[in-house]
Order: structure tokens, then C-alpha cells, then sequence
């Protein structure tokens, strides 16, 4: 199964399997979104099953918390954890801040209320995912439905004035229909290329009616675990101010592959 990866799967995996160390017995975890995030989820599920790990797992969406079932590890909601010891999720964009583009995957407000509720976030990426400045990534924006395309005009309106290089807004699809998340709402993407100010971003785009939230996570990153194919890894830590370098063996992780293929 290995050899079938390919590198950016081999970088997402090494990822999540380093990240996975910080789990410790007895933590509150939040599980991110995305295919980064499902190797974390199945390394979490390897080591309840194989090493007796104690957690209670706090999904952000319900494609993670059906994996997340699957794979043996106990979920609860948020309410039912009321705080966490860690969240490990994946990115769609991250800069040398560690700040962050979320919401690819469509599950953005989950992740944000649940990366907020959290002692410590840690993003997992493959390298491809670093930038110099946010926004070559589409920005996601949940919106309401009511109403969107006036939403969607004021968005577009209030961009004149930012510091951004592209103004477009458009309505994510799922086939033809309109994306649902899983709170009920759409999603709209900015077409930004560059976002000059993005907390500034942020904060204008919160402030409209209609706008539930967005896909920019500022001051929530503390460690971003940076995958690459061929088995390295990078933990750069933004409030110790360091990096370190490792290097997972893809031999002991052969059954882990093999177990758990989809
Ligand atoms: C989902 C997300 C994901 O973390 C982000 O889209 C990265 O996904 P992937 O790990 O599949 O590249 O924000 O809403």
C-alpha cells in the first residue's frame, strides 16, 4: 500500500503520524477536516486499538466523525467536553505567522469554534500548503442562504477597499446544486490572489449580516507539523520561536497503511 502513495499522501501521512505524538491518555482532542486530518484520525484509531490510547475525540464535521467512529476512538461533542487539550487539523494555506486559509473542505465554522475552545492547535500540512502571503488559496466565507447573492454583492463591494488583487465572489457548487455545510449554510469563495491585511480581512468580513464566518484562522495556529514525501517532517513553533527536524520510517508504518486503506 506504501508504494502506492503518492508524495503528497506520503507528506500528509508523515504529518499526522508526527502530530499524533502529542496526544497524550486522558486529552480532549479535536479532529480536523480533510484528507490530512483522516491520517491523523487513523493513526488516533491505531494507537486506541493497538497501544490502549484513552481519548475522547471532538470531530468538526460529520465525514470525521463517521471515520472517526469507525476507527475506535471515542467521540463527544463539544458541549460534552466543554474545553480541549489539543486540536489537530489540516490547512489550506499557512504563512510564516503560522495564520491560516481554512475551509476547503467546507467544515470552516466547526473548525474554528473548535480550534478557539482549544489549549493548543497544531496544523498538519505537506509543504505545498506554505505561502509567503495568504490568499492564492480561494477564501472561504460561510454565508447564510437567505439572502446570499446580496451577501454576495456586499462582500464583493466592501473588497473595493481592501487590500486584496482579485474581487471576485463565487457560490461553491456541489454538482448543481448549491455546497451545504453542515450547520445548513453556503459557502462563498474569494477569489483574492493576495491578501495584504487579512486581520483586517477578517474582521470587515465578520461584521456583515450574513456572513457567518471565514476561512482566515489568525492567532490560532501554536505548531504547524509540515509533511514531505520523502518521510521528513518540521515542527515550527510559533511561540518558542523554534523548528525541529525528524524523519518518520515508512517501513514501520507499512501495516498502518495496509490496515487502514479506504
Ligand atoms: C476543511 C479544511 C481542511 O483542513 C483543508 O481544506 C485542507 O484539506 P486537505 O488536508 O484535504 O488538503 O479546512 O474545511
Amino acid at each position: 500500500m506504501t508504494g502506492e502513495l503518492s508524495p503528497i499522501d506520503k507528506a500528509k501521512f508523515v504529518a499526522a503520524k508526527r502530530a499524533a505524538d502529542f496526544v497524550e491518555d486522558g486529552m480532549r482532542v479535536g479532529l480536523g477536516t480533510g484528507s490530512t486530518a483522516a491520517w491523523l484520525v487513523r493513526c488516533l484509531g491505531e494507537m486506541v486499538r493497538d497501544e490502549g490510547l484513552k481519548i475522547r475525540g471532538v470531530p468538526t464535521s460529520t465525514r470525521t466523525a463517521e471515520l472517526a467512529r469507525e476507527v475506535g476512538i471515542n467521540v463527544i461533542s463539544l458541549d460534552e467536553a466543554k474545553w480541549l487539550d489539543l486540536t489537530i487539523d489540516g490547512a489550506d494555506e499557512f504563512d510564516g505567522d503560522l495564520n491560516l486559509i481554512k475551509g476547503g473542505g467546507g467544515a470552516l465554522l466547526q473548525e474554528k469554534i473548535v480550534a478557539t475552545a482549544s489549549d493548543q492547535m497544531i496544523v498538519i500540512a505537506d509543504i505545498g500548503k506554505e505561502v509567503e502571503t495568504l490568499g492564492a488559496f480561494p477564501l472561504p466565507v460561510e454565508v447564510i442562504p437567505f439572502g446570499w447573492q446580496t451577501t454576495q454583492a456586499l462582500v464583493e463591494e466592501t473588497l473595493i477597499s481592501m487590500d486584496v488583487l482579485g474581487r471576485t465572489a463565487t457560490l461553491r457548487m456541489n454538482g448543481q446544486t448549491p455546497f451545504i455545510t453542515d450547520e445548513g449554510n453556503y459557502i462563498l469563495d474569494l477569489h483574492l490572489n493576495r491578501i495584504g491585511n487579512p486581520r483586517q480581512l477578517a474582521m470587515v468580513l465578520n461584521q456583515m449580516p450574513g456572513v457567518v464566518e471565514n476561512g482566515l484562522f489568525m492567532d490560532i495556529c501554536d505548531i504547524v507539523v509540515v509533511g514531505y514525501g520523502d518521510g521528513r517532517v518540521e515542527l515550527r513553533d510559533i511561540n518558542q520561536g523554534t523548528i525541529e527536524h525528524d524523519r518518520l520510517d515508512f517501513l514501520e508504518s507499512d501495516n498502518l497503511f495496509t490496515d487502514l486503506a479506504d
